[in-house]
């Protein structure tokens, strides 16, 4: 091992900072060589810190340090440390001015983290400590301060100056260049700083506030993106609207902006009154999004949007608190596209997100709890635990103490904590305090790690008509945690006759009409509930709308599971129990003879949701999509990939003979005709088409292959031209697969989002993503190392999607992502360390696959210089 080891950071070593600065005054001086940031802070003792006469402690990173001067007098090179990794004065009165000068390379910054260029534009990132990549400052969140910053640059290579707040100056210097001045009146941690410099095309747009204010909106794109804004500007004024309607927040400033930039490590960033984006994640048009491109930008606009309340305005103490405004805020914006679409279909697709790859982060070396007791880097903790889970929790907390308590929760929490930065434990108790809950069992879900699992046992007595359900749960260890604690989980739940009716649960004998759904209180390791007056034995409909993120173990036979998908009220359900009947055909054919039989009622279950117009047809399109290979490996002990991928496959290929022509009257029914709609309705429709399309051209069906070239030609959204890409890709037709990826890359060869799914179309194809055409990829024009989104669309969506290429026996997909992932490490250890996750679930698979996984991680961990991100990952996965 030739790295130092990096220092692991406690929870519990929380102190309060020992000063706290009132103002920024920043000067940027922009050029091409680099870049001069003067910086004057103003800072007084925290009367809080018990650390008297403490020395000044600054942050810093790859700083070029020119003078540091104190109330105006320069320090001479004793009276202060230029440590590298901080500046320390040592001796600093109670109150007092520092200024700082340093210079950086932002042409040279290709970690993506402080000042950087993205297709030459300045931009800024500084979540979660890039701060101290700009200047030295103390760079914690619980250090906010009210920053006034001026920028300078030359003015026709960068017209638009943008920092976060108002602008209040502005005007030409010499030699061509110019400056503005951009005050933000709101104290902020440094982490919410921004700053953009580039030739920029500026769309303007207005919101009127429940108020009464006006405010301008302003989209910033470079010129040939200037088409691809109407949609994010759209979802900006809905999230906008939405969240007065539900929250009750208004916006605070005059003007709200939004950049996009094509070099981003992340989706976007809420700093305040400027959010960055990655382009792939705003930009978008008929021509060049697909349907869950747009879903994806409305959910994202809106999530750092509501990030102005749940993140700026109230804000994180330490980032172990991250989860508070995260989970919040991914919270707020699934309500948020639950409103704006189908609520059920929404909670498909965060349920599918957090079973497939969430659960797989618990059940791995990395499992942390919501908010964790230690980190070594923080960016490696933008999890799906703290998103997701966090979510989940949130959610949890709003089942529990329904919608107008916890309103009243969230309007204490805002009130209560405006302009401060809190823990989570400050969430809970004003959720507490609101509603009169006690939730103190409940805060376990923020300390434990790992999934619950909650395990059911049903019996009836005929005689006495009582249905019992014993229900027990368990968490299992994870990495340093052991012996866990009860969790207080709510378990939604119903009973249905045999006709599929629901039936009244009445919990003590002489209950009559007790309601058609209860959410049971779990809070012990054990319990029993009755159900009385029940003349036949139920079947049970559990963990309605996945009322909590556990595991539900039950015994259920193919008969429920084909009787809940038609008849559940719960829409929720009726896809999983679609779901589950899909899981265990598949996982009952993994290791047999090709002659093995598919279970014929799979086949009858889905003709009858291809032929039933009288259902949701959003959800039907859902219920057609068979489990992932990513799922079905989570649900596995020990992973024996190309075996599942086979079983897979070969029901998937069965479905397809079996329901030829209901699959091609389905295709043909829901073909679009007329204008092109972005409602609900017609996404259902192209998605049902897609798939279809996609199960016919699986077993090389002619008449599939003449409507897919004929979609492919004539499609007038990217939903169905890509569609069909892939249908093709996907197939045996190895002479229209090549035609049409040529024709699809000339076609948009100069538009990056396109060409980023046009290589994971091929990244993720079992047909033509083996790892030679993976590094004939990698050598193409378009792609480019220094693009997190291509890296992403080439090799994450390989390593990440491609299941069986990149579990090849022979070890080359493993060697290959080490490999990336080595290379990236020196130019991008945030990228570098997220590459790597795939390697790091290596004791989930058969012996055979985690011994060499293990092998590559090894290499990994013996490479010189490896950065503190990869590090963390990489030793504890091998622990
Ligand atoms: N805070 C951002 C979000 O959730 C994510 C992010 C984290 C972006 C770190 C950049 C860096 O919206
Ligand atoms: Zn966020």
């Amino acid at each position: 091992m030739r790295t130092n080891q990096p220092q692991t950071i406690y929870l519990s070593e929380y102190k309060v900072p020992a000063y706290l600065v009132d103002h920024v005054d920043l000067r940027f001086e922009l050029f091409e060589d680099g870049a001069r940031v003067h910086s004057t802070l103003s800072v007084r003792r925290n009367p809080e810190s018990a650390e008297a006469g403490a020395p000044l402690f600054l942050h810093g990173d790859s700083l070029k340090l020119e003078s540091v001067a104190l109330n105006g007098s320069v320090l001479a090179a004793g009276d202060f440390e230029d440590r590298g990794d901080a500046l320390i004065v040592p001796s600093v009165p109670e109150q007092f001015e520092l200024q700082v000068v340093t210079w950086i390379e932002p042409q040279n910054n290709t970690r993506l983290e402080g000042l950087y260029k993205s297709s030459g534009m300045f931009c800024t990132q500084c979540e979660a400590e890039g701060f101290r990549c700009i200047t030295f400052y103390p760079d914690r969140p619980d250090v906010m301060a009210r920053f006034r910053t001026r920028i300078e640059a030359d003015k026709g290579a960068y017209p638009v100056l943008l920092s976060n707040g108002n602008s209040v100056a502005q005007g030409e210097l010499e030699n061509g260049r110019h400056f503005v001045t951009w005050e933000d009146p709101f104290p902020k941690p440094a982490y919410l700083f921004a700053l953009v410099a580039g030739d920029l095309v500026e769309k303007k747009n207005t919101f009127t506030t429940c108020s009464g204010r006006n405010i301008d909106l302003r989209m910033y794109v470079e010129p040939r993106n200037a088409q691809k804004c109407d949609f994010a500007m759209d979802a900006l004024k809905r999230s906008m609207r939405w969240d007065e309607d539900v929250y009750g927040r208004e916006y605070d400033l005059d003007i709200f902006m939004i950049v996009a930039v094509d070099d981003f490590n992340m989706g976007a960033m809420e700093n305040k009154g400027l959010n960055i984006f990655n382009s792939s994640c705003v930009l978008a048009s008929q021509d060049t999004a697909t349907d869950a491109t747009f879903q994806r930008i409305e959910a994202i606009v809106a999530h750092e949007y509501f990030h102005n309340w749940s993140g700026n305005r109230v804000t994180c103490r330490d980032w172990f608190q991250l989860s508070l405004k995260e989970g919040f805020t991914v919270f707020r914006d699934s309500q948020f596209s639950a409103d704006m679409g189908s609520p059920t279909v929404k909670r498909i697709e965060d349920v599918t997100l957090l079973r497939t790859a969430q659960f797989a982060e618990d059940a791995g070396p990395m499992a942390h709890p919501v908010r964790p007791a230690s980190y070594m880097e923080i960016s490696n903790f933008y999890t799906l635990t703290i998103y997701e889970k966090g979510a989940e929790v949130v959610r949890m907390i709003h089942n529990l103490l329904g919608d107008e308590l916890f309103r009243k929760g969230s309007d204490l929490y805002f009130e209560r904590h405006d302009g401060q930065a809190v823990t989570t434990d400050d969430f809970v108790k004003a959720m507490e305090d609101a509603s009169g809950r006690d939730l103190s069992q409940f805060r376990l879900w923020y300390e434990q790690a790992g999934t619950p699992v909650v395990s059911v046992e049903d019996d009836y007595d005929a005689d006495k008509g009582v249905y019992g359900l014993t229900i027990r749960q368990n968490i299992p260890d994870t990495p340093g945690q052991t012996g866990k604690k009860p969790q207080h989980i709510p378990f939604a739940m119903g009973l249905l006759d045999s006709k599929g009716q629901p039936l009244p649960l009445n919990i003590s004998a002489g209950e009559q009409d007790g309601p058609l759904e209860r959410v049971l209180e779990l809070t012990e390791a054990e319990h029993r509930f009755e159900f009385h007056g029940l003349a036949e034995r139920p079947v049970p409909s559990l963990l309605r709308d996945f009322s909590a993120p556990v595991r539900v173990q039950y015994p259920w036979s193919r008969e429920q599971l084909l009787f809940l998908m038609s008849h559940d009220p719960d829409g929720f359900n009726r896809w999983d129990a679609g779901q589950r009947l899909a899981v265990d055909v598949i996982q009952s054919l993994v290791g047999t003879p090709e002659q093995a039989e598919v279970e014929p009622r799979l086949a009858d279950a889905y003709r009858k949701l291809l032929n039933d117009a009288s259902l949701d047809q959003a959800l039907v399109a859902k219920m057609l999509l068979l489990p992932s290979e990513a799922y079905l490996v989570e649900l596995a002990e020990q992973a024996d990939v190309p075996a599942i991928h086979a079983a897979r496959e070969r029901v998937l290929k069965h479905l397809a003979q079996e329901l030829k022509d209901d699959l091609l009257a389905c295709y043909q029914r829901n073909r679009e005709q007329g204008d092109y709609q972005l409602g609900p309705d017609a996404i259902a429709r192209r998605s049902l088409c897609n798939t279809a399309l996609g199960w016919l051209m699986s077993i090389d069906d002619e008449r599939a292959r003449e409507l897919a070239l004929e979609q492919f030609r004539s499609a007038d959204n990217m939903t169905d031209r890509l569609g069909a890409l892939r249908a093709l890709v996907n197939s045996g037709f190895a002479a229209d697969r090549e035609q049409a990826l040529e024709s699809f890359y000339q076609r948009f060869s100069d538009d990056p989002q396109v060409v980023e799914l046009w290589f994971s179309v091929q990244a993720s194809s079992g047909q033509a993503g083996q790892l030679p055409h993976i590094l004939q990829l990698l050598e193409h024009p378009a792609f480019d190392w220094k693009n997190p989104n291509k890296v992403r669309s080439v090799v994450g969506v390989f390593a990440g999607q491609n299941l069986a290429a990149f579990h090849n026996p022979d070890g080359s997909g493993y060697q290959f992502l080490a490999g990336q992932v080595c290379r990236l490490d020196d130019s991008n250890p945030q990228i570098a360390s997220r590459l790597v996750t795939p390697l790091t679930r290596w004791r989930k698979f058969a012996p055979a696959y985690s011994s060499q996984m293990k092998a590559a991680l090894e290499g990994i961990r013996d490479k010189d210089n490896l950065s503190r991100d990869l590090y963390e990952v990489v030793h504890k996965s091998l622990a």
